[in-house]
């Protein structure tokens, strides 16, 4: 997505930056380790085509992702408006890992969302959100860096998504729904069943598990009505995210491909 792609996001002890060309080399040496591979489902990539993947997560219109880099000091985060100069801050030294969510059209689950979404299907069309996270140095792990990244994640969304929902609709330009309101039906997580510290993170900012495990070896944690009109981030992740939060602008003009 482009929605974010000059925008900082500063949380607490962690901020969030639009994953750039210059991030590629760290993501693809984090993800040569088959362990985290296998955590995050990932499959192995040459150094081109992780290249080829940050340009295409950029230029899709339903996957916004960020990366993530360990807090302070910042330079230049002092003052509330000086702006984040692209590939001073996000350098390898810092860079944590990544947080990213993935739109797609949200499928009822009984006849009684199906009607609903029959009858609401000329003035609305619904979409769910799956979110993934990941701290990429296990030594950076258990710090609370991870639930950090996503409560700030999760404001950020909140915050900007009628934006962030104009440009997933312009997947629909070419249909006759053009008028239909785009709504974010709920946010959720999938997570291989062994994976407790994932499991803790989303439990602890009020996701709850749906069904059981299914045939891949995941569970699915939700957090409902995520989007719907006066859902608020109430409890701990509402606690986390008011820490710090601060949008400022991302500058990116430093960057050697900057067009
Ligand atoms: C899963 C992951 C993102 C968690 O991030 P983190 O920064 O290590 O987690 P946090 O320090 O923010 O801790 C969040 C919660 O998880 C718990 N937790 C952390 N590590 C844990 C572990 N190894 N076992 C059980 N619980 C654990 C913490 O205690 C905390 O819960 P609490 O508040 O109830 O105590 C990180 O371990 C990771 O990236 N792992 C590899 C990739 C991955 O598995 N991604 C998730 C794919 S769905």
């Amino acid at each position: 997505m482009r929605v974010n792609q000059e925008v900082a996001v500063c949380g607490n002890s962690i901020i969030l930056v639009p994953y750039e060309k210059h991030h590629v080399p760290t993501y693809h040496q984090w993800m040569e380790d088959e362990k985290l591979r296998q955590a995050t489902a990932s499959e192995p990539l040459t150094l081109n085509q992780e290249y080829e993947m940050q340009e295409s997560w950029r230029t899709t219109c339903d996957k916004l992702t960020f990366i993530i880099c360990e807090g302070a000091p910042f330079s230049g985060l002092e003052d509330e408006l000086s702006p984040v100069i692209a590939g001073q801050v996000d350098i390898p030294d810092t860079m944590t890992g990544d947080v990213n969510m993935f739109l797609s059209p949200w499928i009822p689950d009984n006849e009684e969302e199906m009607q609903m979404v029959y009858d609401e299907s000329e003035t609305k069309t619904y979409c769910t959100a799956e979110i993934d996270i990941m701290i990429a140095d296990p030594a950076r792990r258990g710090k609370g860096l991870g639930r950090a990244a996503v409560a700030t994640f999760m404001r950020y969304v909140l915050q900007n998504l009628e934006a962030i929902l104009h440009e997933y609709d312009g997947f629909h330009v070419n249909d006759d729904y053009t008028h239909r309101k785009v709504v974010l039906k709920e946010m959720a997580a999938k997570i291989y069943e062994d994976n407790a510290a994932s499991i803790a993170l989303f439990k602890s900012l009020g996701f709850k598990q749906r069904g059981g495990v299914n045939y891949f070896g995941e569970v699915e944690l939700v957090l409902d009505d995520f989007g719907e009109d006066g859902f608020e981030l109430k409890g701990p992740i509402g606690e986390l995210v008011g820490m710090g939060y601060k949008e400022v602008e991302y500058d990116r003009s430093m960057l050697q491909d900057y067009v």
